[in-house]
């Protein structure tokens, strides 16, 4: 077992760093240029322990990928799509790790392939809920088999049909499994989100020539094949019309702004901090954080705008401030929803109560966020007050060094990680090895910034 062990943070933290691409983009980049036709290429790709299950996976299915190492944080891919069906039987279950968005997208992909798979998982992922893809795909058509609603799930080919379903959460993994299901099935999908939900599947469909539009809350799929499924009469007649096939893709995958946020947090509670985080995503379905700590009085500078993959990027520039109170619920939970620890740290340092609602879904992420959060940061002697929905701090806390444990669960690592900086004492974070599930190079770029943590093997 790997532990981080933080120095409480003496000097400002200062400096110009970049974070490695998105996560949510990686995993959909390579499942998407798998069934596109021709060779795609993606710069910037996040090279971390769930991307890497998704890269893994494709290429058990047949994909050719070249794989240029640029860096730790960084590769490049050439991935040969070879159309629809181009993809493969594998020999073995698919092992998606940890990644619940490998497995419930790519879920969708394989409910419409003409053979059949399993999608294995870690102990951690077995433990999460698939009834919420696995329900709207079998309403579809889908042939699924699962362990009581979770992982493994064994696919058997079937017809696929689209249909009109409403999430009964917002829920990006949800409707991308229906999105990408929906390319393979007989008829339209719709898809009505009670909330915005990260649209990087629509954005990288559209680009790639898929007919895919927004009416209000509802997402509205052609499917690629006119009126017809993809059973051998159409594909047959997708031999005269190639130009239904999805186009390769050719983008710089942004900075992820999910691991940005980690930084932005640190920075704003360290006295005198001022750093700059350059090519970070700044899709409107994922920048909630970054209300929600200009909604504290941090000051949050965004310049450098630009594009990259289809998606807005810009430089991000935030210093250390006062930070006070607020209360989070409704859109910006989903726009955040991955957040929540970091800001958990932040609002131990804002004055007041800071309250968050109406985030259930915390509870079924890598692990449940909302109690493990509370008991991990009860031990820096943070009063914690844990709602079924959320949870209430009341700031500011002078935080005690404290041996806490990351559970395996990336975010919660590298946020108590964070705190470990305001803490008046060292402080340990076991089981911390899993926070290249999403960021490799956490350490490096930190120390980097000026902090002092360093990787520590514990038994
Ligand atoms: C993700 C969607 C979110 C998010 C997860 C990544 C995605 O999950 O928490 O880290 O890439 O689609 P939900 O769709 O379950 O909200």
């Amino acid at each position: 077992m790997s532990s981080l062990v933080i120095q409480p943070q003496k000097p400002p933290l200062k400096g110009t760093v970049r974070v490695p691409g998105d996560k949510s983009i990686s995993h959909r980049a390579v499942m998407l240029a798998a069934i596109a036709q021709g060779t795609s290429v993606i710069r910037n790709w996040l090279p971390a322990g769930d991307t890497i299950a998704t890269l893994e996976a494709m290429s058990a299915l047949g994909t050719p990928i070249k794989i240029e190492r640029i860096s730790d944080q960084a590769w490049h891919l050439e991935i040969e799509g070879r159309g629809f069906h181009g993809i493969r039987k594998p020999v073995h279950a698919l092992d998606c790790r940890n990644a619940g968005t490998c497995m419930r997208l790519l879920a969708g992909i394989l409910a419409g392939q003409r053979f059949p798979s399993v999608l294995e998982g870690s102990e951690q992922l077995r433990q999460r809920p698939m009834g919420r893809i696995v329900s709207p795909l079998r309403q579809m058509g889908a042939d699924i088999e699962t362990r009581d609603e979770r992982a493994p799930l064994h696919i058997r080919p079937a017809e696929l049909n689209g249909i009109d379903y409403v999430l009964p959460v917002a829920s990006a993994q949800v409707k991308s499994a229906i999105l990408l299901a929906g390319l393979y099935a007989r008829g339209e999908t719709r898809v009505y989100q009670p909330g915005p939900a990260r649209d990087h599947t629509e954005r990288l469909l559209q680009a790639m020539g898929a007919i895919i539009q927004n009416e209000d809350r509802w997402i509205i799929l052609q499917p690629p094949f006119g009126n017809g499924s993809l059973s051998d009469a159409s594909i047959s007649e997708k031999k005269a019309r190639p130009e239904t096939e999805l186009q390769p893709l050719d983008l710089t995958v942004p900075g992820d702004l999910s691991s940005a946020a980690f930084l932005l947090v640190a920075a704003a509670i360290v006295p005198h901090s001022q750093i700059t985080i350059r090519d970070v995503g700044h899709n409107e379905t994922r920048t909630g954080i970054l209300d929600i700590i200009a909604a504290m009085g941090g000051a949050i500078e965004v310049s450098n705008r630009h594009t990259t993959g289809g998606e807005p990027a810009v430089d991000l520039s935030t210093h250390f401030d006062e930070l006070h109170s607020t209360t989070v619920a409704g859109d910006t939970v989903v726009r955040a929803i991955d957040e929540f620890p970091a800001w958990a740290v932040a609002a131990t340092q804002a004055a007041g109560p800071s309250t968050l609602r109406e985030a259930t879904e915390l509870r079924v992420k890598e692990v449940d966020r909302i109690s493990l959060l509370a008991g991990e940061l009860r031990k820096m002697a943070v009063p914690i007050q844990e709602h079924p929905d959320g949870f209430t701090v009341s700031g500011p806390i002078r935080l005690q060094g404290a041996v806490v444990d990351s559970h395996g669960d990336h975010r919660l690592g590298m946020a108590l990680a964070v705190a470990g900086l305001v803490a008046t004492e060292p402080t340990r974070v076991d089981n911390a090895e899993c926070i290249a599930d999403s960021f490799p190079g956490f350490v490096e770029t930190m120390v980097s910034l000026g902090a002092n943590i360093t990787w520590s093997e514990s038994l």
